[in-house]
């Protein structure tokens, strides 16, 4: 079932959101070559909790840290641990916010130092590709037709739409209805309603699309071992459009 939120609930949603974004912002700062993603899952952790939140990728389904943090042929929910970021890398950060009783996910995806002009571009057209996606929501559209326009904008710039993992709705539950896949046929699935909080987060490769999983149970890879990059964000579904709700 798709539940439609009240402003009320809109707005403590935004509330968890704003709370998602200057963790983001935080991280940002630390993000550097010699860091480990250990002492960035610490730095969330007690910013959140300082902030009256709580991280709700901790524990959830036995996940064991606060954030994940992807490196490289990593595409989500690696795992924080004594790894140190070295120069180079692509990094992506994705965590929820749980606030007053609602959750909230956004996730980015950063090059630290330098790299090739195709990674730089498989970053930059992974952000460009939530965008297209979320410029087709508002009320009247269908699922469809979001997915169809972030899958037709990765592949027009020649890169893979992960298939197995897809965003979702959000609220009091992490993951809530509907499935919102970041592939697709344009006019099908379900129809938006204004109220609607889903959270849209296209997961693209620059190779081969397939992923496979690591023995740790988590963390997805690109099989063929190379990088892919990850943004996403929670928005609300409006009469004439949407309104982001993990921002500033
Ligand atoms: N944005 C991720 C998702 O929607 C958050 C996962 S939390 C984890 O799947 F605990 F599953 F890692
Ligand atoms: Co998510």
């Amino acid at each position: 079932m798709i539940s439609i939120k009240s402003e009320r609930e809109i707005n403590l949603i935004k509330e968890s959101g704003h709370l998602n974004y200057l963790t983001h912002e935080l991280l940002k700062k630390h993000l550097k070559p010699g860091i480990t993603t250990n002492e960035l899952d610490k730095i969330a952790y007690d910013f959140i909790t300082k902030n009256g939140g709580y991280p709700s990728c901790l524990n959830y389904e036995g996940f064991p840290k606060s954030i994940c943090v992807s490196i490289n042929d990593e595409v989500v929910h690696g795992i924080p641990s004594n790894r140190k970021i070295k120069n180079g890398d692509v990094v992506s950060i994705d965590f929820c916010v749980l606030l007053n009783g609602y959750h909230s996910d956004s996730a980015r995806t950063y090059i630290v130092g330098d790299t090739t002009e195709e990674v730089k571009d498989l970053v930059k057209n992974t952000e460009e590709a939530l965008y297209v996606g979320l410029q087709q929501i508002k009320e009247g559209a269908k699922i469809g037709d979001v997915g169809a326009a972030i899958q037709e904008y990765a592949e027009a710039h020649g890169l893979g739409v992960v298939r197995e993992l897809v965003g979702h709705g959000i609220g009091t539950e992490m993951h809530e209805d509907p499935d919102v896949p970041n592939y697709g046929t344009k006019g099908t699935g379900k129809t938006l309603k204004a109220g609607m909080v889903i959270a849209v987060e296209p997961m693209i490769t620059l190779g081969d699309y397939h992923v496979g999983i690591l023995e740790d149970d988590w963390t997805i890879v690109t099989q063929d071992g190379l990088p892919s990059a990850h943004f996403e964000h929670t928005v609300v579904v409006t009469k004439d459009g949407y309104e982001i709700l993990t921002k500033e």
